[in-house]
């Protein structure tokens, strides 16, 4: 049995950093009985610096944006080292709703750079907006994979999580699907196989893959154990205390 490895994603929530503090205080006492899961939160920048002075050995804390540059005129932005000097150790690069935002695989090639030069380690989001007949979606991930990574040392490729996340799938979508395990499979053997070509199979084979996308307690058991991944990533189910720690205690056991 793998060690697995829950990420929420708490994206711009909760509203107040009492809800926050709760929620996240919450999560410690529900998977008190959690021993080898490991489990990350990553909370809006704001909360950070309070979150870190949670203690607690059970969780671990991630952003969800760093930017590339490490000090200077960067109006609004924050610095992988900031992060990192914060206490938090993982850094979520290429969610699919920055990219909406105009984010390119360029500006998250330069953003892996950095969170790992400063030690963090990065959770590259990948996926398609849409699946087609053609499967020309295979490319969408092998460009995301190829133009992210490019440069990435073999040596730092070990730190790096790749989250497949399909956004057709994800809870905000309009109009979504479920994805099944055997998609989230057939995903991540590609996705493999394109880092076993680049980094060579050694290498390549210490990279978790984790999948996100209304990753929830029904499905975790079926993905754990038939969709390939060494994880989830989910976002809405990562505010509900319950389903969160559920999933976590499921991870636990599988
Ligand atoms: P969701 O979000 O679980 O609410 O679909 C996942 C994500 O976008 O990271």
């Amino acid at each position: 049995m793998s060690k697995k490895i829950i990420i929420g994603n708490w994206k711009m929530n909760p509203l107040t950093l009492k809800e926050a503090e709760k929620l996240f205080s919450g999560v410690i006492k529900g998977i008190s009985g959690v021993k080898k899961t490991e489990v990350v939160i990553c909370p809006p920048f704001l909360y950070l610096e309070k979150l870190t002075k949670i203690k607690t050995s059970k969780i671990k804390l991630g952003a969800q944006d760093a930017f590339w540059g490490d000090v200077g005129a960067f109006t609004g932005e924050v610095s992988a080292e900031m992060v990192y000097n914060l206490g938090a150790r993982y850094v979520i690069l290429g969610h699919s709703e920055r990219r909406t935002l105009g984010e390119s695989n360029l500006d998250i090639n330069k953003k892996i750079k950095a969170a790992l030069a400063s030690g963090l380690s990065p959770i590259l989001c990948v996926g398609e907006n849409t699946r087609d007949e053609s499967h020309s979606y295979f490319n969408l991930v092998k460009t995301q994979l190829e133009e992210c990574l490019d440069g990435v040392k073999k040596a730092s490729i070990a730190k790096i999580i790749i989250a497949y996340e399909p956004v057709w799938a994800i809870s905000t979508t309009v109009g979504r699907k479920d994805t099944t395990p055997a998609d989230s499979l057939e995903m991540t053997i590609f996705i493999r196989k394109i880092l076993s070509d680049k980094f060579g199979s050694n290498d390549a084979s210490q990279v978790r893959i984790i999948y996100g996308g209304s990753a929830n307690e029904k499905d975790t058991e079926d993905f754990l154990k038939n969709g390939g991944v060494d994880g989830l990533l989910p976002g809405r189910a990562s505010l509900d205390l319950k389903k969160f720690a559920e999933i976590i205690k499921i991870a636990e056991n599988s």
